[in-house]
């Protein structure tokens, strides 16, 4: 991670899921009554310590190095660094003290409180020096620590739960022996009552977090299931793109479940539909575009944005291309599911639209912000330029039945990833200070209803609630 990524990191919420206080209450008041209950009954919850399992894969030789290296790929994957290295602290954009990678402490911002990631660094006291490898594969699909300490769900484990045993082993091996131990503690998590019952995690656990590794499909080919099991699995990508249920759990973890990939709101941005839907899903984007997508950001014209950008950056640039064609050839199986929103490129409207931006006869509003403000970049004809700035005709995240995200966008500004293999990274300008709430709803309407593309307008006050609840 560069200090550029790692400077972006700290002004980003990272809390997975926007956990409202209505929600977690609901959580911990089921699994209170579930605990009554099981006390009345005589039963004994908590389950029985597991007997360690000794871990005999890492000694010596090529074979650890291979190991180790795997790890680390996987780790990549699973965007372990993202979220267990702390935000850099003090002194000007680009000197600030850049902190250890994985020695935690970023602090994931939720309604009752804020959550820190753990040190998973191999240091004995302030990190899992000591784990052993059933603590470490515990930890990871059941969000049990040693001692039995319950995780809160800001850690994926519902998604980790279907990590296979060799890479389990892999990881395992990269953290205990490919990580520098950091001999500094990461900031211990307070929430308050009732929110600091962990052992209240417990029912939610046993009610909601699938169990089992993930299990290959056979009527389906090796790629599709290299690909179930990268998106299902180690890159967690339901935690953003699945909607969560009332207790906060994703509304299904494969695409058996009818809602799995459908969009998700959270900490304000919204993660669009992956599966087949031609209006505001992937069903337009070619399989080598989303993968490109992953790799550098850019992708038949889209650009990552909002919290999407932090994953390219830190976790899918990093993939194999036979990782990434996987991963992109299985969502492209998903049959299109929740539609919203339309592209019709040869539409009427989309004609006269087009002759009147080029002949500058546009009366709608919204027309005459977006000449002013936004064709600049994203040019006349809603094409933007390859690159550089996305496109916004057809643009499925434009579609989206949920707009937070591009009020977020419009308000704070963004900038496109900064990758290895990806064109330059290029800011998108923030407009609080030039545009009315209303300007915003109107400019928003117009790029959803011009260039063929066909989504319900923006209103006032859909911008200044959105507004309202990032505090802009
Ligand atoms: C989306 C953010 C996120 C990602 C991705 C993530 N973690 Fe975590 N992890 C957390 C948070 C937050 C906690 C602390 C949870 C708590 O205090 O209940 C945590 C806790 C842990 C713990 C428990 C440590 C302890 O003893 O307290 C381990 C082990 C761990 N993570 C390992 C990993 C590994 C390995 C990966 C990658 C495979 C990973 N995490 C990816 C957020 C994340
Ligand atoms: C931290 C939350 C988060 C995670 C985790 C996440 N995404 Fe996203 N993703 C988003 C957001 C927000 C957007 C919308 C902004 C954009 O289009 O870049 C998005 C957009 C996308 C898009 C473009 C969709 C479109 O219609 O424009 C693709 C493809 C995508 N994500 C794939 C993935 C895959 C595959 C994974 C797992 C490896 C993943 N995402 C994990 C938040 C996330
Ligand atoms: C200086 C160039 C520039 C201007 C002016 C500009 N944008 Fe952008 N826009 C960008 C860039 C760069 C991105 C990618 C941002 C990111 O990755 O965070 C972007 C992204 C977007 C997106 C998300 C689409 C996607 O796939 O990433 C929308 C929607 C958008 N802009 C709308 C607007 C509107 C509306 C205006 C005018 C009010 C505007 N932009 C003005 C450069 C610009």
């Amino acid at each position: 991670m560069n200090a550029r990524q790692s400077a972006r990191r700290a002004t980003r919420g990272r809390f997975h899921g926007g956990l409202s206080r209505q929600r977690l209450h609901a959580v911990l008041a089921a699994g209170c009554a579930a605990a009554f209950a099981a006390m009345l009954a005589g039963s004994a919850p908590l389950r029985a310590a597991e007997p360690a399992v000794p871990y005999v894969g890492a000694t010596q030789g090529a074979t650890d190095a291979a190991l180790i290296a795997r790890g680390a790929y996987l780790a990549k994957a699973a965007d372990c660094a993202g979220c267990h290295t702390a935000a850099p602290a003090g002194g000007q954009p680009g000197k600030e003290t850049q902190p250890a990678p994985f020695a935690g402490g970023l602090g994931m911002a939720s309604p009752f409180g804020t959550i820190y990631s753990s040190n998973i660094t191999p240091d004995p006291d302030n990190g899992i020096g000591r784990y052993t490898y059933g603590d470490f594969a515990r930890a990871l699909r059941e969000g049990i620590a040693p001692g039995g300490k319950r995780l809160y769900p800001a850690m994926p484990f519902p998604s980790f739960a279907k990590i296979n045993d060799d890479d389990m082993h892999a990881l395992y091996a990269y953290f205990m022996h490919g990580v520098k131990p950091v001999a500094q503690p990461a900031p211990s998590t307070r929430l308050p009552f009732p929110f600091s019952q962990r052992w209240a995690l417990l029912f939610w656990d046993w009610a909601l977090v699938p169990r089992g590794q993930y299990v290959s499909q056979p009527g389906r080919d090796a790629q599709w299931n290299r690909g179930a099991y990268i998106v299902q699995s180690l890159g967690h990508c339901g935690a953003c793109h699945t909607p969560r249920g009332p207790a906060y759990e994703e509304r299904g973890y494969d695409g058996d479940a009818h809602l799995y990939l459908t969009g998700g709101t959270n900490d304000h941005w919204f993660a669009p539909n992956l599966t087949g839907d031609p209006g505001s899903g992937l069903g337009r984007v070619p399989a080598q575009d989303i993968a490109a997508f992953l790799r550098s950001g850019h992708g038949g014209g889209l650009v990552a944005f909002g919290s999407m950008v932090q994953v390219v950056e830190d976790s899918t640039q990093y993939l194999s291309d036979d990782d990434l064609a996987a991963v992109a050839a299985y969502l492209k199986s998903l049959p299109p599911r929740e539609p919203a929103g339309l592209y019709d490129m040869r539409s009427r409207a989309a004609q006269q639209t087009m002759q009147a931006l080029r002949t500058g006869d546009v009366e709608r509003p919204g027309a005459g912000i977006f000449q002013s403000y936004c064709a600049r970049c994203h040019q006349s004809d809603g094409l933007g330029v390859v690159q550089k700035y996305p496109r916004l005709a057809g643009n499925p995240a434009v579609l989206a039945p949920q707009t937070t995200s591009l009020v977020r966008l419009l308000v704070e500004g963004g900038a496109s990833p900064h990758t290895e293999s990806g064109p330059p990274s290029r800011k998108m300008p923030s407009f609080a200070d030039k545009l009315t709430s209303e300007e915003m709803a109107q400019v928003l309407t117009f790029i959803r209803n011009t260039w063929g593309n066909a989504a319900p307008p923006v209103s006032t006050r859909d911008v200044t609630s959105a507004r309202s609840a990032i505090h802009k």
